[in-house]
């Protein structure tokens, strides 16, 4: 049995908050931040909402356009870092809010590789045949993580959720491989010691800046660009298909520099390449699936197209997973 993705869904929080309303509350510029980035825009939590709401409506869409119930899951696995709790998870408290029960739900940490890393666990288990309907989840709400007063890093980071309905099927469409790799020795390239205590940027909360996310930029830049490329090249060979048949690549929505460094690499055309990280921001696990559910609705993919998802985060972790649509 094989693994397809039969539907997707995406959801953000109602705040937009553009590069020039940024410049207002901190000292930057949409200049920098586009020329560094390529980001215009982030969407980001306000005080009082809830991450996995967020979540569940991406999650509904999902399943609608599947035209599967809740009552009809074998089990979700969700892609964060960004769980309220220690535990309970993400997953469960996500189950609840889809008033789902009994079937297993479980969280998978690998930050900004999280949904890649999500659906590689899922198409496993797919695989295995222990589950036919898995919903797979992408989120995060890293604004909630960050100092405002570092302006390196909080400009770069936007919330939200993607979701994706992995069903097992005959045939050979569907995940034709992932590969998974991390290097916890770069721990301090990206990382963020205390989870638990929300702040966003209209609330009163502040985070003690030990306690924010800390970022060593211009190290990350060059681990994420060789990273991600030698991933995609992997995957590729394990699965048996050349690169230049790829139709479209949909990378981790870091920076637009970042994601023109790997499509030069792998010698992808601008049209074999989905960006949106200009109106997102880096939603962290949740971007792959945000693009994704995107390059859907703008038809940028069609059925038999072999699609590349590729990402690298805080881990480090990194890590590619080649569909056949
Ligand atoms: N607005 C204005 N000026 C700024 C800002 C800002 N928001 N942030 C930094 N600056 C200033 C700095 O103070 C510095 O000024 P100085 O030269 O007077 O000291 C100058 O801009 C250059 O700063 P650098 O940090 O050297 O800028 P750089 O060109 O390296 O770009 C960036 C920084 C964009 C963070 C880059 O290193 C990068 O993209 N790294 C990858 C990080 C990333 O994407 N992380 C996401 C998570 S990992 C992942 O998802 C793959």
């Amino acid at each position: 049995m094989a693994s397809r993705i039969v539907s997707t869904g995406r959801a953000v929080p109602r705040t937009a908050m553009s590069n020039n309303d940024l410049s207002r509350a901190i000292d930057t510029s949409d200049e920098w931040i586009r020329t560094r980035t390529g980001i215009g825009s982030r969407f980001l939590m306000r005080s009082g909402e809830s991450l996995v709401d967020i979540a569940a409506e991406a999650s509904r869409i999902a399943m609608e356009r599947a035209g599967i119930k809740g009552s009809e899951l074998d089990a979700i696995v969700v892609g964060t870092v960004s769980s309220e709790y220690g535990f309970p998870s993400f997953a469960c408290s996500l189950q609840t809010v889809l008033g789902i029960d009994t079937i297993p739900a479980f969280d998978v940490a690998a930050a900004c590789s999280g949904f890649v890393y999500a659906l590689s666990v899922a198409d496993s288990t797919i695989r295995a045949g222990d589950y036919r309907r898995v919903l797979v989840v992408g989120t995060d709400a890293l604004s909630t993580m960050v100092d405002w007063n570092d302006r390196r890093v909080c400009v770069l980071f936007g919330d939200g959720a993607g979701a994706a309905m992995l069903v097992s099927e005959p045939g050979n469409r569907g995940v034709l491989g992932s590969l998974l790799r991390s290097s916890g020795k770069y721990w301090d390239l990206l990382s963020v010691r205390a989870t638990g205590t929300r702040a966003s940027f209209d609330s009163e909360i502040h985070r003690d800046p030990r306690d924010a996310i800390h970022m060593k930029g211009p190290e990350l830049f060059k681990i994420a660009v060789k990273s991600m490329e030698e991933v995609s090249r992997d995957v590729a060979a394990r699965a048996g298909v050349p690169l230049s048949d790829v139709n479209l690549i949909v990378p981790h929505q870091a920076n637009l520099r970042i994601i023109n460094a790997v499509a030069e690499r792998l010698r992808l055309p601008p049209e074999k390449v989905f960006t949106n990280v200009e109106q997102y921001g880096n939603t962290s696990a949740a971007s792959v699936p945000i693009a994704l559910d995107e390059a859907l609705e703008q038809k940028r993919i069609r059925d038999n197209d072999l699609i590349m998802l590729c990402a690298c985060g805080g881990g480090l972790t990194w890590g590619a997973n080649i569909l056949r649509w």
